[in-house]
Order: C-alpha cells, then sequence, then structure tokens
C-alpha cells in the first residue's frame, strides 16, 4: 500500500508543477533518444547532406519539345504607308489590342502611365495624356524611333520585333488618347526612308535547332563515325567504368562527339573542369559534379579509349 502512494506521488502533476525541474527528469530520456536517432541518421547520410546532392536543374537545351519551325527566309510585309494618315477601323482595334498586350502594364490601359509595372520605375512610364517633356517627342517619326530603338536607358524597350505594321498600329492608339500633333507627309517619307517601311524587311532562313545539329555533325562525318563506334562500345561492356559512364551521361552521342571536336579536351583536368561547369551541354546528367577524383581519372580515360 505503501509502495503504490509513493509511485502515485512520483507521477502526481500537481507536485511537478510545484517543482517544475522534475519535469526535466520525466522528459530526457525522451530527448536523448530522439537526437541519438536524428544523430544516427546524420552519420549515415553525412555524403549526401554535405555534397551538393541537389538534383541540378539544368534541361537539356536540345531535349525541348518545341522546335523552331523550318521557315523560308522572305521579307516582313510591307507596310500599308495610307493606313497612318488613314487608319481603318480594324486597324485601330488591333492597335488598341497590341496596346493592352504590349504596353499597358507599364503605360497603364488608359495611358495615364500608371500599369502595374510602372511602380518601380524612374523615370516614369510616359503619361501619353500629357505631350510635353518628352525624351524622343509625341511627333510620329520620334514614337517610331522610340519603338524601333526603345530607350533603353530609361526602362523604356525596344520593340523592333513587333512587325512595323504593328508598331504603327499601336502608336495610333496612342494618339488616340490626347490631341496629337498632325502627321505630316515629310515624317512619313523620312521614316519611311530610314526604316524601309514599304519595302518590307528582308528576314533569314531558319531552320530547326536540331536539324541544325544533324547538319553540323554530318558535315563531320569523321567525328560522326568515332562517335558511333564508341557508343556501341560503351553499350556491349559489362565493367564497373562502362557501367559508370552509361549511368552518369545524359546523352551518350553528346558526350563522345563534344570530347572529340574539342582539341583542348584532351587535357584531362580541363575537360573535368568544363563538364562540371556544364554538364548537360557536354552530355552528362548534373550529378556527374559528385564524382570522386579516382572515378573521373577512369571515366575520362575510358572515353578517351573508346573514341580510339
Ligand atoms: C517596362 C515598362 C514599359 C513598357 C512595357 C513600355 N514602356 Fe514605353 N516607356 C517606358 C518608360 C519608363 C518611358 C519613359 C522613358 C523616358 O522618359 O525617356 C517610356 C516612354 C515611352 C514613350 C515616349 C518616348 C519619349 O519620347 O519620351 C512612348 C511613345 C512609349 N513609351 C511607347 C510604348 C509602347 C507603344 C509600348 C508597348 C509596345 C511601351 N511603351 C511599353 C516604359 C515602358
Amino acid at each position: 500500500m505503501e509502495r503504490k502512494n509513493k509511485i502515485e506521488d512520483e507521477i502526481s502533476f500537481s507536485e511537478l508543477l510545484k517543482n517544475p525541474i522534475r519535469l526535466f527528469g520525466w522528459i530526457y530520456p525522451y530527448i536523448l533518444v530522439l537526437m541519438i536517432v536524428v544523430g544516427i541518421f546524420y552519420v549515415k547520410n553525412l555524403t549526401n547532406l554535405t555534397y551538393n546532392a541537389q538534383p541540378v536543374g539544368i534541361v537539356d537545351s536540345t531535349l525541348i519539345k518545341k522546335d523552331i519551325p523550318m521557315k523560308k527566309g522572305g521579307i516582313m510585309p510591307a507596310v500599308d504607308l495610307t493606313l497612318i494618315k488613314s487608319p481603318t477601323p480594324e486597324f485601330l482595334e488591333k492597335g488598341k489590342e497590341l496596346y493592352k498586350a504590349n504596353c499597358s502594364s507599364c503605360h497603364g490601359e488608359n495611358g495615364m502611365g500608371d500599369g502595374a509595372a510602372s511602380a518601380g520605375l524612374n523615370p516614369k512610364p510616359r503619361n501619353f495624356h500629357i505631350l510635353d517633356g518628352w525624351t524622343n517627342g509625341p511627333t510620329f517619326d520620334m514614337m517610331y524611333k522610340t519603338l524601333q530603338e526603345g530607350i533603353i536607358k530609361n526602362g523604356m524597350a525596344a520593340y523592333e520585333y513587333l512587325s512595323p505594321q504593328d508598331r504603327l498600329a499601336m502608336i495610333e492608339h496612342i494618339r488616340s488618347f490626347a490631341k496629337y500633333p498632325e502627321i505630316i507627309e515629310e515624317q512619313i517619307v523620312s521614316t519611311d526612308q530610314t526604316y524601309n517601311l514599304s519595302q518590307g524587311i528582308v528576314l533569314a532562313n531558319q531552320i530547326p535547332v536540331k536539324k541544325a545539329e544533324e547538319l553540323i555533325l554530318s558535315e563531320n562525318s569523321e567525328i560522326l563515325a568515332k562517335t558511333d563506334n564508341a557508343i556501341k562500345i560503351v553499350a556491349n561492356d559489362t565493367t564497373k567504368t562502362a557501367k559508370m559512364l552509361r549511368e552518369y551521361a545524359n546523352n551518350l552521342k553528346k558526350v563522345f562527339s563534344s570530347y572529340s571536336a574539342n582539341k583542348s579536351f584532351s587535357d584531362m583536368n580541363y575537360y573535368i573542369e568544363e563538364v562540371t561547369k556544364s554538364p548537360i551541354g557536354l552530355g552528362f546528367k548534373g550529378r556527374v559534379v559528385n564524382l570522386s577524383n579516382e572515378e573521373w581519372q577512369l571515366m575520362y580515360g575510358y572515353i578517351k579509349n573508346a573514341l580510339n
């Protein structure tokens, strides 16, 4: 009986609260066990925790699903200059849409210079209702110049990648915000002369990146043959080094072709340095940077031999 009372005293919470230091005695063993478990986990995984074992967040840019299309070069459509002086309703509507999509983030939907992205800008984006104090000026030719070249130092980007006709449509829309100076024939002529508006702009041929890559490789058929041969060697080899190479390579073709294409890679340390800087670009997975020196030596020697 006496004993039972003793145990009850021991775990009586009111007693514990009176003397909180005893609480520690109760909790201590649990904390100790927890610390030991965490400690063991840490030591066991030390290598992974201390190395930068995060998957490297670079994606092989040649694996992109959407390549640029094959396009015959041509001419950016010539601008119908008559639209400038007498814009059609469709042209004005188009200008409004383009303005909304490209410019309103800074200049504001109503041209007050109060778009969401204007907050951090100094100078502020132009308020198109006020025609004083412009950098290039609110005349037609100056506005075209602004869109072609931007005012980079003040945070106004160049929009030379939009077609000239689209740029004219946006200028028309901006002009609807206030009473802008009339467009005079001379400004149209000089803008046309400077930027060839009525002749259109010549665009170069364009081929998909994949196709370009193939072309470059096939131009160098010796490298191609060696590369194919080396890939076969690795694929059929059961040695540890071959396995390691297969495991760490993202694209064996790239590993071998980039190695043979660059003479400076005959220096092992330089090669390792370059792979570490740009693993994906040279055909490896990002985690190749975790390899030790010895592993690198084996793998480097293997790559070199497979190509001979
Ligand atoms: C990133 C924000 C930003 C965007 C987007 C932007 N602008 Fe601007 N824009 C500016 C800033 C800032 C200025 C003021 C430049 C200055 O004071 O020199 C400016 C000035 C201008 C001016 C007046 C130039 C002058 O002579 O002072 C025109 C015209 C203009 N922008 C047109 C446009 C058009 C058209 C678009 C859309 C295609 C556009 N901007 C998109 C920031 C922007």
